[in-house]
């Protein structure tokens, strides 16, 4: 959450922040903005609202310089408008800051820089942080020396980029618990929040690791610890095309993430089967297998679409594996001392693989001795790199805020590991064969759903207007209900509610009227008996309904007032087939009623704040 590019090189800097600016305003919009170096001065824009309007301005401007720091902010201290929005000066204009994450004690170190006679014009923490450095650089230390003075005051999460007018090519970084990386040119050097605002420049990139502060000229670089000691960095190849983050004609990143599935999916899926054995093979977890198998109990944790993802993994995990599974959200996990051992493997689910509340899970989990493994979409994310071991998705980067193709690959990496475990333990050869086969032609079955859009835009239609939605399945299907409402809770701002059907008559009956539009979940299944009883109390008391049905149901059809057809494949696979058509309708309705469905209000895409 929050982005935060910077440049140090020949070229005037400003088109090159405002680029990387934009291939980061899905991680926050509420405000933007930069400071470049000129003259001897640094020279401030920054705007609420999206990164165009600040775009806007800055085209009116004459700003030319060839250092600079920019930032698109997901406000937390501080309401988003233009003062509180980043970069940040220092009192004296002399050093500026931008700053992802949070000073927890900022109070007393605001009152012990208000002591010192400095002020201050925002309500952020950030504008504190830049005073401290100051306090410190004012005593003569460098710019690398005193923001490492000051981090070692603060308590808190950062990804920090400073200047100071007076070291015209300079910028000092430093990361704990916000992603930075450094982008390596040839004449010129990079920072950003992630390799997305990178990839146009160089596919060259250091990761910075927790606890890490360094400093960029155009042609050198260094890293060392809070303790000053110097650290040597590998430098990582970014495989990813710029293509892959862009919305090639699409009117939505939603919309291509959602359409991209049957690739992704065969991304994730390429290369980890072997169908002879039933089995599949997954080199992130090789050498991790038995410790998995002895565990006594398999906790899953997420937040979000990954936690419904995670959902869908109990139900996967359980079946094929017999260990007992526990889901839990990793906002929670940490705050109640869970009781975990080393005989516990927990799986923490992240598409970003930064997300604050999964990575101090995460933390957590391993303090207290237990195996952690990361199902992480993000390649060199934190939660990938702070796992013990795990299975990236591959799903390419997803930018839309709300989740889509990330929820079907990490549905598919839990069915790959539930193979993996349940040959050595519950699942027969033939069984492990059947998915596999199933998994081999799934991306084609999802190309059939997708061929629904245009009788799901037509359905969307009809409800533009509703104010609430109840989503209902049941078994491995309850999950995709809460995911469908979540969807549409996102991106479109109505109020959408998932439940196992069964639980409908303990209370969200009550809401049923024509008012309340239901969608089903329900496909032929060992439970679809039970689903359709549970239609026919929502038709009974004039409910509508919208069904996803088998394509050779004929039975619901007639008992419904709209369906949407979808293939059959293993029931174990079925989540990934039945979600998608949740995907397009959340799409169509909030396109239809005018919504910015890639960037919605109050949300971000990686939210790296508890
Ligand atoms: C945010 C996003 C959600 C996402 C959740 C977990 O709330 O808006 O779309 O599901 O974070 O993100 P993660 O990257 O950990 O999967």
């Amino acid at each position: 959450m929050c982005g935060i590019v910077g440049y140090v090189g020949e070229q005037n800097s400003a088109p090159i922040l405002i680029d990387g600016l934009k291939r980061l305003e899905y991680r926050g919009y509420d405000s933007a903005g930069i400071g470049i170096i000129c003259d001897g001065k640094i020279e401030l824009v920054k705007e609420k609202g999206k990164v165009s309007v600040l775009e806007e301005k800055i085209n009116g401007n004459d700003i030319n310089g060839t250092t600079g720091i920019g930032h698109t902010r997901w406000a937390t201290h501080g309401v988003p408008n233009q003062i509180n929005a980043h970069p940040h000066f220092s009192s004296d204009n002399e050093l500026m800051l931008v700053h992802n994450g949070i000073i927890e004690n900022y109070k007393e170190l605001k009152e012990f820089l208000l002591r010192k006679n400095y002020s201050f014009k925002s309500d952020t923490d950030t504008e504190v942080l830049v005073n401290l450095i100051h306090y410190f650089y004012s005593e003569n230390l460098s710019l690398f020396e005193a923001t490492r003075q000051a981090l070692l005051k603060v308590n808190g999460t950062y990804g920090i980029a400073v200047l100071s007018r007076n070291n015209k090519e300079r910028i000092v970084i430093a990361k704990n618990g916000s992603p930075l990386v450094i982008g390596l040119g040839k004449g010129e050097n990079f920072i950003a929040s992630d390799v997305n605002a990178l990839i146009s420049h160089t596919k060259n990139v250091i990761y910075l690791e927790d606890g890490e502060i360094g400093e960029i000229t155009k042609d050198s670089y260094y890293i060392k610890s809070l303790n000053n000691d110097s650290i040597e960095k590998e430098v990582n190849k970014i495989e990813m095309d710029l293509d892959e983050i862009t919305k090639s004609g699409y009117q939505h990143f939603m919309l291509k993430e959602i359409m991209d599935q049957p690739n992704s999916l065969n991304d994730t899926i390429r290369g980890r089967t072997i169908l002879e054995e039933g089995i599949s093979k997954l080199g992130g977890l090789q050498g991790f297998e038995e410790r998995i198998l002895q565990s006594k109990r398999i906790i899953i944790s997420a937040c979000g679409t990954s936690w419904h993802a995670a959902l869908v993994g109990e139900y996967l995990l359980e079946k094929c594996t017999g260990i007992p599974v526990e889901v839990e959200y990793a906002s929670e996990f940490r705050y109640r001392n869970p009781i975990i051992s080393s005989e516990d493997t927990i799986i923490f689910i992240s598409q970003s693989g930064e997300t604050a509340d999964t990575l101090a899970a995460l933390k957590e989990a391993k303090r207290k001795g237990a195996l952690v493994l990361g199902i992480v979409n993000v390649v060199g994310s934190s939660i990938a790199r702070a796992s013990d071991a795990g299975v990236y998705i591959h799903a390419g980067p997803e930018i839309g805020v709300a989740s889509t193709k990330a929820f079907t690959s990490q549905i598919a990496v839990l069915i790959l590991i539930a193979l993996l475990l349940g040959r050595r333990k519950n699942l027969s050869i033939v069984d492990g064969k059947e998915i596999i086969q199933s998994l081999n032609s799934i991306s084609d079955l999802v190309q059939e759903v997708l061929e629904q859009n245009s009788v799901i835009e037509k359905i969307a239609e009809k409800f533009v207007n509703a104010k609430n939605f109840l989503y209902l399945g049941r078994g491995i299907h309850f999950p995709v209900a809460l995911e469908g409402a979540l969807k549409l809770k996102e991106i479109s701002y109505i109020h959408a509610e998932g439940y196992p059907a069964a639980e409908m008559k303990h209370g969200p009956i009550a809401l049923i009227d024509e008012n309340m539009p239901t969608v089903f979940i329900a496909p032929k299944d060992a439970i679809y008996e039970k689903v359709i009883s549970n239609i026919e109390e929502v038709k009974a008391r004039n409910g509508e309904v919208i069904a996803i049905i088998d394509k050779d149901d004929k039975y619901i059809e007639n008992l419904v007032d709209h369906v949407i057809r979808i293939p059959r494949t293993n029931e174990l696979l079925m989540p990934i087939l039945t979600v998608i058509p949740l995907q397009l309708l959340a799409y169509h309705i909030a396109v239809k009623k005018g919504l910015n469905v890639d960037q919605p209000r109050n949300l971000a895409k990686s939210v790296t704040v508890e």
